[in-house]
């Protein structure tokens, strides 16, 4: 069956406008690294979890490092990973002093019954997992910490930005992938979207997998990711479930974006903004980039 992957790194502004570039070439180096695996015969799930890694060790993303502050000027991050085979999830919310939540958001769904650990107690379960602390500081840019200065002066810009990573491999198994620091000077302990399964991240072998990007708390009240997903049981192409979902997005006055891929191979992406950077590997094997919305 052919393999497919496509990332993104966030719909919305990207500030200063020269980064737009970087971020897009970031998400091909992305794509890239998940098509690596998947040529190789690797599954939709390692292909995922191996380019959320790529954008979240790339501080021009607002996850992992190069997170968002919170309204104390601390990084908490939420991730999830789901595998479209069996349904299952892993995800962590609130979550600080990891260097790639999506790797806990893994371990969570392989090692542990449940399906969400949030703060103190996700932390507790990625060192009894042997994840190593990674201070604070690492994680910290100077981008992050002069807009938080600048809202702290100015005022709260609700502003988001999310990567993720969609893939279907040789098998006809999908899996999605979703991290994220957040919104900058959101409430400490705020979760968004990206680490409920059915709202920024869904992956069903049935029909397709999604993740979404942009203001969590309008994409959760429409459950957004699910919602593509029933779009293609109902038959649509993933340009058009995701264009749908988009849509739907408008009900609630949400602001953001979405990845889409189907068991086929096919990709479709959207966003109501004016940009969401995004990198690809399509069923033939061609690779792009782009940021435009
Ligand atoms: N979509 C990212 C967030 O709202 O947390």
């Amino acid at each position: 069956m052919p393999t497919a992957i496509l990332v993104h790194g966030g719909a919305g502004a990207i500030f200063p406008d020269d980064r737009a570039h970087a971020c897009a070439r970031g998400c091909l180096e992305a794509a890239r690294a998940g098509h690596r695996i998947l040529a190789a015969g690797g599954s939709a799930l390692d292909a995922a979890v191996a380019a959320c890694v790529v954008l979240e060790d790339d501080p021009a993303f607002n996850a992992g490092t190069g997170s968002v502050l919170n309204a104390d000027g601390e990084v908490e991050m939420d991730a999830c990973l789901m595998d479209g085979s069996n349904l299952r999830a892993g995800a962590v919310a609130a979550i600080r002093g990891v260097r790639n939540p999506i790797e806990v958001a893994r371990l969570v769904l392989e090692r542990s019954p449940h399906v969400l650990l949030a703060g103190s107690g996700a932390e507790r379960f990625a060192r009894a997992q042997g994840v190593a602390p990674w201070p604070a500081s690492l994680l910290v840019t100077e981008r992050a910490l002069t807009r938080w200065q600048k809202e702290r002066d100015e005022g709260w810009t609700n502003k988001p930005g999310t990567v993720g990573a969609v893939a279907v491999d040789a098998q006809g198994h999908v899996a999605a992938a979703t991290s994220t620091g957040g919104i900058s000077s959101k409430h400490p302990g705020r979760v968004g979207d990206s680490p409920l399964p059915g709202a920024g991240t869904y992956a069903d072998d049935e029909t397709g997998a999604v993740s979404a990007t942009g203001q969590g708390e309008a994409i959760i009240r429409v459950v957004l990711a699910k919602f593509a997903c029933d779009q293609l049981a109902a038959g649509d192409h993933p340009q058009a479930a995701a264009e749908a979902a988009v849509r739907r997005l408008g009900r609630v006055q949400g602001e953001g974006g979405l990845v889409v891929v189907d068991r086929q191979g096919r990709i479709g992406l959207a966003a109501n903004t004016a940009r969401m950077s995004r990198g690809w590997v399509d069923a033939e094997g061609n690779e792009g980039c782009a940021f435009e919305g």
